[in-house]
């Protein structure tokens, strides 16, 4: 019974609104809100346990990274063509984390509706699916798209997704699934009521997506296409290179588990989290959770020694989730304080001060018992979409957006303005070499914004 769980997770506060009936609580979505949570998890989350320690300094040294020189090297072609012999073989997924909502850029719908390319203004759906959609014709075989949404953009995405008839991609290739919620709590251990009569309740973190894989019966679906390995990123990076081969031939045939691409950190304070060898096993230590000694460490040259800054892209291996979601293994819960829209007890709308539980994916690497680390060039793959304006904005990742296209033509001996901004479609050049065969076609000199498609 309600109430009876309530009592013994110390919820007595919301009993007693329930017995007083007040209009402001509703029965029936604080049901729905608990049905769907661990309550022994709850528990032990309010007292202290399965939460993320951060590690002693001591134990902490840099990981061993392979640099973004290696993939222009004569070693590095045995394992890109691995990496495209497994797309050619159709054993590789992409999956998207997508739970988020687009509030830090002014709107509110699914952050990966937000229009983002330089010159046509693509969403970041568009962009993720159009690159899916090249490399499955590029390699023979319809590369799966996998897309966690959360309670809150889950009909939202599919709509989107639906209205733009899947962006190209075959709607069988296409599966959305969605992450766990937990409820918010105050400083003092109390459920949030939400405006909507229930809970405040937000989404577990990226962390969630290995929980929420197996129950919403995605790993079934990718042993039973052959799928057996995962390439994993964020819906807010535009300059995303899905599924490279380099990274996935690289992770694959060194017999990794989950494996991470870093990029070089722009000053010690970005916010990134960084790669490191934490008691010789390889892990993210989050920015928010790096003390201010390892924060600023440099190396013998004066160098920034962590520079290595986690671009949330990752290989896993199918096997290695259906292992860590079939055992007892629990993600550490990161606990942040936040701002929480809320209503005291007599149902007047307040803001408070509240903890937010949220598992984070990266926390799975020390648990994989081999991971590569790959450097990639930073102009290259990583121009995220995070702030309305400055660092990381839309401003910053159109324009690096422009310049990594721009690059490419000036390569192939095209004049480009400075002035100009270019866009090319994924479906038109996926990287520098698929544009070599199409240079013909192009003006020997462009003066003026472009989209080549
Ligand atoms: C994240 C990483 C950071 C990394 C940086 C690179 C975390 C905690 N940190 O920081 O190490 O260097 O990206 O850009 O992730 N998401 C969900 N469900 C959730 C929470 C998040 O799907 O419950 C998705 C979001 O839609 C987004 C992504 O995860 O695509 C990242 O979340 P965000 O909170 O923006 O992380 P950052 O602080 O930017």
């Amino acid at each position: 019974m309600l109430e009876e769980k309530l009592r013994q997770l110390g919820q007595d506060h919301i009993v007693k609104l329930l017995e007083t009936g007040a209009g402001f609580v509703s029965r029936s979505e604080i049901e729905k809100d608990l049905k769907e949570v661990n309550i022994p998890l709850i528990r032990d989350l309010m007292e202290g346990r399965h939460l993320y320690q951060e590690p002693a300094l001591v134990q902490v040294k840099p990981a061993p990274v392979v640099p973004a020189s290696f993939s222009t090297s004569p070693e590095a072609g045995p394992y890109r063509a691995h990496g495209e012999d497994l797309l050619r073989k159709g054993k590789v997924a992409a999956l998207v984390v997508a739970g988020g909502q687009g509030s830090r850029l002014g709107i509110d719908a699914p952050k990966g509706v937000v229009g983002v390319t330089p010159v046509t203004g693509k969403s970041l759906f568009q962009l993720h699916a159009e690159k899916v959609l090249a490399l499955s014709r590029k390699y023979g075989r319809a590369v799966p798209l996998f897309v966690m949404t959360s309670r809150v953009n889950d009909a939202d995405t599919r709509d989107f997704f639906a209205r733009h008839a899947f962006f190209g991609l075959d709607p069988q290739d296409v599966f959305f699934f969605v992450q766990g919620m937990l409820p918010s709590i105050t400083l003092d251990g109390r459920f949030v009521l939400s405006h909507h009569g229930g809970l405040f309740m937000n989404p577990d973190g990226h962390g969630g997506t290995l929980a929420a894989l197996r129950k919403n019966g995605c790993l079934d679906i990718m042993r039973a296409r052959g799928i057996e390995e995962i390439f994993y990123f964020q819906v807010d990076n535009p300059l995303v290179s899905i599924c490279d081969p380099l990274f996935i031939g690289l992770h694959n045939l060194q017999g990794a588990k989950m494996s991470s691409k870093v990029v070089r950190k722009t000053s010690f304070d970005e916010k990134v989290g960084i790669i490191a060898e934490v008691d010789g096993k390889t892990r993210v230590v989050e920015y928010s959770d790096m003390s201010d000694d390892m924060r600023y460490a440099l190396d013998a040259e004066g160098r920034m020694l962590y520079w290595a800054g986690n671009s949330a892209i990752h290989m896993i291996r199918r096997d290695f989730v259906e292992s860590l979601t079939s055992s007892a293994m629990r993600l550490p819960f990161h606990r942040a304080e936040k701002n929480i829209p809320a209503l005291d007890s007599a149902g007047n709308p307040v803001e408070i001060r509240g903890i937010k539980f949220e598992t984070f994916i990266f926390d799975a690497l020390p648990m994989a018992e081999k991971s590569v680390t790959l450097e990639v060039i930073r102009e290259h793959e990583f121009a995220p979409v995070k702030n309305m304006t400055g660092e990381d904005s839309l401003e910053t990742s159109r324009t690096l957006q422009s310049e990594l296209h721009k690059s490419w033509l000036k390569d192939l001996g095209v004049e480009v303005s400075d002035r100009s901004l270019i866009e090319i479609s994924p479906l038109a050049a996926l990287e520098k070499d698929d544009l070599a065969s199409r240079v013909k076609s192009l003006p020997a000199k462009i003066e003026k914004d472009m989209y080549i498609q």
